[in-house]
């Protein structure tokens, strides 16, 4: 029997393409340009499975181009790069990569929040520039990140994941969400439930970690960055369009704030040239970029296809109502 065709835009791992193979006969992207609308929408024509990353817009314009389409596998856990009722409209499966990546996420958002405290960024270049005169005593100070007072925005799994990183710190954590988490989680993780402009007001470090979802799209506007301490810090690592970005801009170059450390932007990969600031740390989306991350990710979006393929239900749907309804 002829394997499904299935269509990859990256080339994916190894370790990924091992398990895509043996299910499916896979066409993969392998240029180093990213795929153009126009070429993606031509090969995924004859597709029945679609292996996407978080670059590609999965719409009904996609969907009306690829009428044979059964699955649309992203290799990330967020997927606002998808219309998922769209899918379910059309009855394709819609999968992606949740729980792989929390740590390593978390690992990140650590690294920018004491990045930007520290200014590691101004001390490498300093380091790396050939003018350092050498010790002095008020060179470079930053601030303090232990003993401080962490506000995390969105206690998903990421969020508790930096929650315990915290208490290594002897931080005091506070949290906002849309659902409070049980006692014993608060208790465990030493941390307090806030309404957003409490957690704005107290907090010396600010760490995002929402979904983009319409209620969180600009959760992070004027009226947020002006209930914020003048000594705080914003980490971003969730979606850029959570932070109003000319609305953060401002509130930097006002001193309403003391600092942003950024991995992902509203209009990627464009980055607001108001952003390239001394006291801005800044990274190109690579919070999950580990190899042994990245590689899980891909694993598993190539398992969700070959689950869908060999009449089973993929392990990560994001629209389970597809399969209930046959
Ligand atoms: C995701 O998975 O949504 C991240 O943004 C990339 O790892």
């Amino acid at each position: 029997m002829a394997k499904p065709k299935v269509l990859a835009t990256r080339p994916l791992f190894p370790a990924a393409q091992e398990i895509l193979n043996a299910g499916c006969q896979v066409e993969y992207w392998t240029k180093p340009e990213r795929i153009s609308k126009e070429e993606l929408y031509h090969k995924v024509k004859n597709s029945e499975g679609l292996v996407c990353l978080l670059t590609e817009k999965v719409d009904v314009h996609l969907l009306s181009a690829a009428p044979k389409l059964r699955i649309v596998s992203n290799v990330a856990v967020g997927f606002d790069n998808i219309d998922v009722a769209a899918c379910t409209k059309r009855g394709v499966v819609a999968t992606n990569t949740p729980g792989v990546l929390d740590e390593t996420t978390a690992d990140f958002a650590w690294t920018l929040l004491m990045a930007v405290a520290r200014r590691l960024g101004e001390g490498e270049a300093l380091a790396r520039s050939g003018n350092w005169k050498g010790w002095d005593l008020d060179q470079l100070v930053g601030t303090d990140v232990w003993g401080k007072t962490l506000g995390i925005v969105g206690f998903g799994r990421i969020g508790k994941a930096m929650a315990r990183r915290a208490l290594g710190f002897q931080m005091k954590v506070v949290y906002a969400d849309a659902v409070r988490a049980p006692e014993p989680v608060e208790r465990e993780l030493r941390a307090t439930y806030r309404g957003m402009n409490d957690l704005c007001a107290e907090s010396d470090f600010i760490s995002v970690h929402v979904p983009l979802l319409p209620e969180t799209r600009g959760l992070f506007d004027a009226p947020r960055f002006s209930r914020m301490k003048p000594t705080a810090f914003l980490i971003n690592t969730s979606r850029g369009p959570v932070v109003d970005e000319a609305a953060l801009v401002h509130a930097l170059e006002s001193g309403k704030i003391a600092g942003a450390a950024l991995d992902v932007y509203e209009n990627e990969p464009f980055i607001h040239p108001g952003l390239k600031r001394a006291n801005v740390v800044l990274a190109p989306h690579i919070a999950s970029a580990s190899i042994e991350t990245r590689t899980k990710m891909a694993c598993m979006a190539a398992e969700n296809v070959v689950a869908l393929f060999k009449g089973q239900r993929p392990p990560n749907m994001l629209n389970p109502e597809v399969l209930k309804a046959k």
